[in-house]
């Protein structure tokens, strides 16, 4: 197929794109490169069948202009703001990056015909609380604006699936790790921790607990349900049955660095307004659909900080 994926010089969007060449399909990346990184897709540069445009999908002209000589058959859209904490601060943020980026692909999907849609959601759509999260889990209060953009995202590609007849495949992800990551808790602690090897200050109390996921996995996961999930719209949570405490991360990098450092934490049971101290998916869907992790959570976060560390 002919693809364009939005957010494709980033983490995520970079290794999805490796796994779609390798499955001999075409792909168009549109990056502004605000959060991404042109070394990310360097290796791609070259190839006939990879091209890279650093445009701001904010930009609706120039979305339009890149529909119409583009002739995707999809759209795998991850471009959003990937700095959570920078969101809370200020609002604008997620309804700009998380939210007007995705109505702005949508309104293209819709003038230029295009029937295909894989959407990068999240679950912070599914906000606080202590349930194991089904997809069907509501009602869904998101906590941060983060979440809210999110959620609103995938109620715009719910109306626009609908009324205008586009396949979509939403994954709801859970946190991703691994190669060329720009933000997150092992990014944060490894940064710190090169600054000042003694002393490793954790924001909250440690004891915040969610599941991590490979990035490798999650690429594999999102075109397993791509191919194989058959409905007009379909939801899937995506990730790993276990978790990992954010104090055994900290212990297991401290660990992997050789340090002797001492933890500090900053107390409370979150580490920002708008972080949630733990979640937990019920898997049952994408299980049954016959995908699995092949990473558990502390797998994944030890396999992500060995290579961070180039290991
Ligand atoms: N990393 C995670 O743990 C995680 C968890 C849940 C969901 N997600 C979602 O997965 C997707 C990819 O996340 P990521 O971790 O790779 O983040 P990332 O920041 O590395 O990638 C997002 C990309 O979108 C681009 N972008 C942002 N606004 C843009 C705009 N206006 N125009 C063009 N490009 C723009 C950025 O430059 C960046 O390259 C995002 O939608 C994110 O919300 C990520």
């Amino acid at each position: 197929m002919n693809i364009l994926v939005t957010g494709g010089a980033g983490f995520i969007g970079s290794h999805l794109c490796d796994l779609l060449l390798l499955q001999g399909h075409s792909i168009t990346v549109v990056d502004n490169l605000l959060l991404g990184r042109k070394e990310n897709i360097s290796h791609l540069l070259n190839r006939d069948d990879f091209s890279f445009m650093k445009e701001d999908l904010l930009n609706l002209p120039v979305l339009k202009h890149i529909f119409e000589n583009g002739r995707f058959d999809m759209v795998y859209h991850l471009a959003a703001n990937s700095d959570i904490q920078k969101g809370s601060k200020d609002p604008g943020v997620d309804y700009d990056l998380t939210f007007n980026t995705t109505f702005n692909v949508l309104q293209c999907m819709k003038e230029y015909d295009v029937k295909k849609l894989f959407f990068a959601s999240t679950s912070a759509i599914y906000g606080e609380t202590c349930d194991r999260l089904t997809e069907n889990y509501g009602p869904l209060r998101p906590v941060s604006n983060y979440g809210a953009g999110k959620l609103a995202s995938e109620a715009f590609i719910s109306a626009f699936s609908s009324a205008y007849h586009i396949q979509t495949w939403i994954a709801r992800f859970p946190n991703v790790v691994g190669e060329r990551f720009t933000h997150g808790v092992i990014y944060d602690f490894i940064h710190k921790l090169q600054a000042n090897p003694e002393i490793l200050t954790v924001l909250g109390n440690g004891e915040q607990i969610k599941p991590y996921l490979y990035v490798k996995d999650l690429v594999e996961g999102i075109q397993f349900i791509c191919e194989k999930a058959c409905e007009r719209f379909n939801v899937y949570n995506l990730g790993s049955d276990s978790r990992t405490k954010v104090k055994e991360i900290a212990a297991m990098i401290i660990e992997e660095m050789g340090l002797d450092a001492r933890i500090e934490y900053t107390g409370g049971d979150r580490g920002w307004v708008g972080d949630v101290p733990e979640f937990k998916y019920d898997l049952s869907k994408i299980n049954e659909l016959g995908w699995c992790a092949k990473h558990d959570s502390n797998a994944s976060v030890r396999l992500a900080i060995q290579k961070a560390l180039g290991k």
